[in-house]
């Protein structure tokens, strides 16, 4: 009787916690955009409760790129695109922080060199003809960047990334569970990520 109370709260904790991960993957299509901002397609992303929303411009090879995700204001996420390989190392990424004293939100551009990478701010794999901007609204984060896609191809590597922060440094994320998971090839034509389609016009 006790095992059977006990392995029905254990069902009843696991329906719980895949809920609120479900729930958590916050549906892209509701995203609001300050005036002057708005983009033609969006991902929910499959982790970290992360959106991606872009509007693609097949004349010039360009998308104006809106990266959005929850995050406490002392912490940090990325997003970015790996020209190499699917994985953080070779991966050029847009870093948003807030400074811990003025509250502004600073974006750093690098390429991760390493597991254990630099974090020097530096030129980007590819073109960015409009540099980025950020913001922290609601507990979330907005990186807004365009970027030339690399080797105009519409079809590219991303990665993206949330961590917590040490006296106004970027520290190191978490090594499991969502902060591993969060790569994927993504087709900026259709929308839709290899493998499936999570992906919706807005
Ligand atoms: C790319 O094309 C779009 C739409 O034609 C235009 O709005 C944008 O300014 C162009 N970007 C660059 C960097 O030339
Ligand atoms: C990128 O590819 C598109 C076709 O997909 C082409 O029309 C455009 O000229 C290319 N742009 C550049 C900068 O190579
Ligand atoms: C990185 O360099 C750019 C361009 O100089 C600058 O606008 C940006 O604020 C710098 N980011 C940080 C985090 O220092």
């Amino acid at each position: 009787m006790a095992r059977r109370g006990h392995s029905a709260w254990l069902q009843l904790a696991a329906a719980l916690l895949s809920f609120t991960a479900a729930a958590a993957a916050a549906d892209c299509r509701s995203g609001k955009f300050p005036p002057g901002r708005s983009f033609q397609r969006c991902s929910s992303l499959p982790v970290l409760g992360a959106s991606l929303y872009w509007t693609y411009h097949p004349a010039n090879g360009t998308a104006d790129i809106a990266f959005r995700a929850p995050q406490s204001s002392g912490g940090w996420v990325a997003w970015g695109i790996n020209t190499q390989s699917v994985g953080m190392v070779g991966s050029s990424v847009l870093i948003a922080s807030q400074d811990g004293s003025s509250g502004a939100v600073a974006v750093l551009t690098t390429v991760l060199e390493s597991y254990s990478p630099s974090l020097r701010n530096a030129s980007l794999g590819f073109d960015v003809p409009v540099p980025p901007v950020a913001e922290y609204v609601g507990g979330a984060y907005t990186i807004y960047v365009t970027v030339a896609l690399p080797m105009n191809s519409t079809v590219q590597n991303t990665v993206w990334q949330a961590g917590p922060g040490s006296t106004g440094a970027i520290a190191p994320h978490a090594t499991s569970g969502q902060n591993v998971q969060s790569m994927q090839r993504l087709a900026f034509l259709s929308g839709h990520s290899t493998g499936d389609s999570n992906s919706r016009i807005p």
